[in-house]
């Protein structure tokens, strides 16, 4: 199967699976860095690109947000509108062209983890900006690049993790791994291809976070602790300039 193809229906797939998952790198650490640099969201529209499940959805439907959700994964989405509570809908759509979706109508878009699904991530990049108002923002999470390069990459030594590798950072692509009881593959990226195509496509960048536990997230989860060996996520966050 090409490339396209896979990244295509892998998540169809593995959807099953992934809806029964333990979230807890994002309910434990990253939903509040996202939340965060969000800001209020009350009565903004926001689109969340590759809602997924539409988790994250529903969380800013619950703080106020009129939020659009779209995935490429129908079972995701047809799971994700058995579970709206009100101010979240649900869209069957492409993040590489947000077909259908009208020019500079969302306050606000989110990316939670999902560019290194996408195989053209410029064209969702642009897509993006296209769907935003003037001084709307995108506020992205990814993997990180130091990560993407070699997906579980811990050198243990015993039960010990000595280090996280990094290597054939500059070869950029798809990175194969086992995952969810299957062969997953993600698109590894640098971190300067990432900020160029953003620049690239008329976005200022406003600032970028690495994501670590705060205190009281290593209370609730002391395995935590790993998020300050090597980085896992980055938060980009961009704003499309006024007229
Ligand atoms: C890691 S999951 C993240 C889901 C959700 N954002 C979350 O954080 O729970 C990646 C999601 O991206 C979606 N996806 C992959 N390629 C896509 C594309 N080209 N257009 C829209 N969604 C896509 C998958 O279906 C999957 O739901």
């Amino acid at each position: 199967m090409n490339l396209e193809r896979r990244l295509r229906t892998q998540w169809t797939e593995a959807a099953q699976d992934w809806v029964g998952q333990d979230q807890v790198l994002r309910t434990g650490l990253l939903d509040s860095w996202m939340l965060d640099e969000l800001g209020d969201v009350r009565g903004k529209r926001v689109l969340d690109i590759g809602c997924g499940e539409g988790r994250f959805s529903r969380l800013l439907a619950g703080l106020g947000a009129e939020v659009t959700g779209v995935d490429l994964t129908e079972p995701l989405i047809e799971r994700a509108r058995g579970m709206a509570v009100g101010g979240d809908r649900y869209v069957v759509g492409d993040a590489e062209s947000l077909a259908g979706i009208e020019d500079e109508s969302f306050d606000l878009a989110v990316s939670y983890i999902v560019l290194v699904d996408v195989l053209d991530y410029r064209a969702a990049v642009e897509a993006a900006y296209r769907i935003l108002k003037p001084g709307g923002r995108f506020v992205v999470c990814n993997v990180h690049p130091m990560r993407s390069a070699v997906p579980y990459g811990w050198i243990n030594q015993g039960n010990r993790k000595l280090f996280y590798a990094v290597d054939n950072y500059w070869n950029e692509g798809p990175r194969e791994f086992p995952w969810l009881g299957r062969n997953f593959v993600n698109m590894h990226r640098t971190l300067s291809s990432y900020v160029n195509v953003f620049v690239a496509s008329g976005f200022a960048l406003e600032g970028m976070q690495e994501p670590t536990p705060s205190e009281e997230q290593l209370v609730e989860d002391p395995a935590l602790d790993d998020e300050f060996r090597a980085p896992n996520f980055v938060v980009y966050m961009l704003r499309k300039p006024e007229l």
